[in-house]
């Protein structure tokens, strides 16, 4: 037991990139609870910046009025303060956004948002101040390859567009709600192609990123793994 607490001592940043629906939350956020280290989601803050441009009905396409949202809001990232099955709160402006941002219409305006470059370099400033304190599992598209690349241990988790989102559509029915698979898988696609064709900072696994790709693996069997190559 020693040997392994040891060892994992040596890691201190741990990034875990990978396409929308690969598991990613799920598995960093049980690494974190098992290393003792931060959780954090950086897709978050650009739903939060995504979330916040649509409640003021600005238009997605005026890049210089969402930079300037971007650059001007700080986005509040804290310890779960209800038992609702959050990872984490997410406050903007006194405002608990933490399921907004998880909203149907945040996700198909987030990657639009995400491409703007002043935008991206707004919240990489704040990320990699998170991530250099240490003792994180950093989750996001380009941790391992723009935010952190000295990190420890890059993971980039796959799965098929099917698989994902037929994950997707299970959580929804798991809440209660309806959905449509065919839409979801779209819509899962398309998010995708924008995340990995945009100039800036593309969703693509670092050279030195360990690949797991879980379609035939569940939650259970990816932590497993993943806890493996931090010893
Ligand atoms: O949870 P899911 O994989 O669906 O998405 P997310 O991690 O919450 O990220 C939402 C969106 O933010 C992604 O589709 C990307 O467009 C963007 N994002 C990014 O560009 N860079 C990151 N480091 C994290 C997220
Ligand atoms: O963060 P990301 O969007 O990559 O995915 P997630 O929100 O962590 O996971 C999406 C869903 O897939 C969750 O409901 C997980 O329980 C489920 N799942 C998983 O995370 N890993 C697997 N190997 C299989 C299913």
């Amino acid at each position: 037991m020693d040997g392994i607490n040891n060892s994992m001592k040596k890691l201190s940043m741990i990034a875990i990139d990978g396409p929308a629906a690969s598991g990613k939350s799920t598995l960093a956020f049980r690494l974190a609870r098992s290393l003792s280290y931060l959780y954090f989601d950086t897709g978050l803050m650009y739903r939060a910046v995504t979330w916040l441009a649509l409640d003021r009905h600005l238009d997605i396409k005026d890049e210089d009025a969402i930079v300037r949202l971007a650059e001007q809001t700080p986005i509040d990232v804290s310890a779960p303060s209800l038992d609702d099955g959050r990872p984490c709160d997410v406050i903007v402006e006194g405002r608990d956004i933490t399921w907004e941002i998880r909203k149907l219409e945040v996700d198909a305006n987030v990657s639009a948002v995400s491409a703007y470059a002043g935008v991206r370099k707004a919240l990489t400033v704040q990320q990699r101040r998170i991530g250099l304190r240490g003792k994180v599992v950093m989750v996001g598209r380009d941790i391992g390859t723009v935010v952190l690349p000295d990190a420890d241990l890059k993971i980039y988790l796959d799965a098929s567009a099917e698989e994902r989102a037929r994950r997707r559509y299970q959580e929804i029915l798991d809440r209660g709600g309806e959905a449509d698979y065919e839409v979801i898988l779209r819509k899962v696609i398309e998010r995708d192609y924008l995340d990995s064709t945009r100039a800036i900072a593309p969703l693509k696994p670092a050279d030195d990123a360990i690949i797991l790709d879980s379609d035939q693996m569940d939650a259970d069997t990816v932590f497993e793994t993943a806890f493996d190559l931090c010893k």
